[in-house]
């Protein structure tokens, strides 16, 4: 039963596969074709964290496919965790209601207490810092399709790296391609944990951690910009310290590369000056769009079909 928890665990051909899979649901989409394999299906999506797009794409997802959806969407507050349960006793009783169970927790690691007990496959819409599978998934299929390619990328991630978990998703996919360099561009405060410095260290692959988006910008193929984690932030006067130190401004598009792209996990807040959102090189709709042709493809990849 493949559960999907960490973008560690999937092997390149598991990536190639999902991304195949993915194109194959997209052009079905697009052509109004979309087979409802799911027809006999339940998937539960139990939120206990705020989200937009991850649960309404999961949930789009399963209904074009013919699946039904039974949601929590404020799980902390409407669950029964609400009254001190478990994580491992509400994934037993989710098991034995729906087919596929899609979890977003704040506590990273959650997702491994989860599957622990899991008799139905799982899949991990973000844990704390940690992971955010499907998002890297996504992020993956969006440069794929933009850059039409996955090798011999420069690839500059901007803003919050310490908290961000979708760019610890992305990274892992990235790295089973060769030529490919990062760029790490953050203030101090947020830069990329010194553990994921040194594991890229250990493995030879290429990086540099720069301290203005300014110096990396002309180099880059793809910029993938994150939100600074506000609800990460034991105190308040720390993030506002942080929070408008790396913004992407429209003038920076004069020295970006002409056929580089823009991506962001979404939701952004100031990180992005909104006038950039009308350059044809701000792919992040699009990459949001491509999340809905992702989680009906892991939907079936994890159900075997
Ligand atoms: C991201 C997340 O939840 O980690 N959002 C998303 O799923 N698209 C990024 C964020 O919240 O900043």
């Amino acid at each position: 039963m493949p559960n999907v928890i960490s973008a560690k665990e999937l092997s390149k051909n598991d990536l190639e596969n999902i991304l195949s899979l993915t194109g194959v649901m997209e052009e079905h989409y697009k052509e109004g074709k979309v087979k409802k394999v799911l027809e006999d299906k339940i998937v539960a999506c139990i939120f206990f964290e705020p989200s937009t797009r991850t649960r309404l794409s999961f949930e789009t997802a399963a209904l074009r496919l013919g699946a039904k959806v039974i949601s929590a969407e404020n799980a902390a507050e409407n669950s029964s965790a609400h009254k001190g349960e478990t994580i491992e006793d509400t994934t037993k009783i989710l098991c034995s209601y729906a087919d596929v169970i899609v979890i977003r927790h704040p506590v990273a690691g959650t997702l491994e207490k989860a599957e622990k007990v899991a008799t139905k496959p799982l899949i991990n819409a973000g844990d704390g810092t940690n992971q955010h599978p499907s998002q890297g998934l996504l992020d993956v299929y969006t440069i794929k399709k933009e850059k039409k390619r996955l090798t011999n990328l420069h690839i500059g991630f901007g803003g919050d790296l310490l908290n961000s978990r979708t760019l610890k998703s992305l990274m892992p996919f990235l790295r089973m391609y060769e030529g490919n360099k990062f760029y790490f561009l953050s203030p101090k405060e947020l830069e990329l944990p010194r553990e994921f410095i040194k594991e890229l260290q250990e493995n030879k692959v290429q990086f540099e951690e720069l301290k203005s988006l300014e110096e990396a910008l002309p180099h880059l193929d793809v910029l993938y910009m994150t939100r600074v984690q506000k609800e990460r932030f034991k105190d308040v006067g720390e993030y506002e310290k942080v929070k408008d130190l790396f913004i992407l401004k429209k003038e920076h598009l004069k020295i970006l590369k002409s056929d580089a792209i823009i991506m962001h996990p979404l939701p952004k807040i100031n990180e992005i000056e909104p006038e950039v959102d009308a350059d044809p090189r701000a792919a992040y709709f699009r990459q949001a769009q491509n999340g809905l042709y992702i989680r009906m493809a892991l939907l079936c990849y994890v159900l075997g079909l």
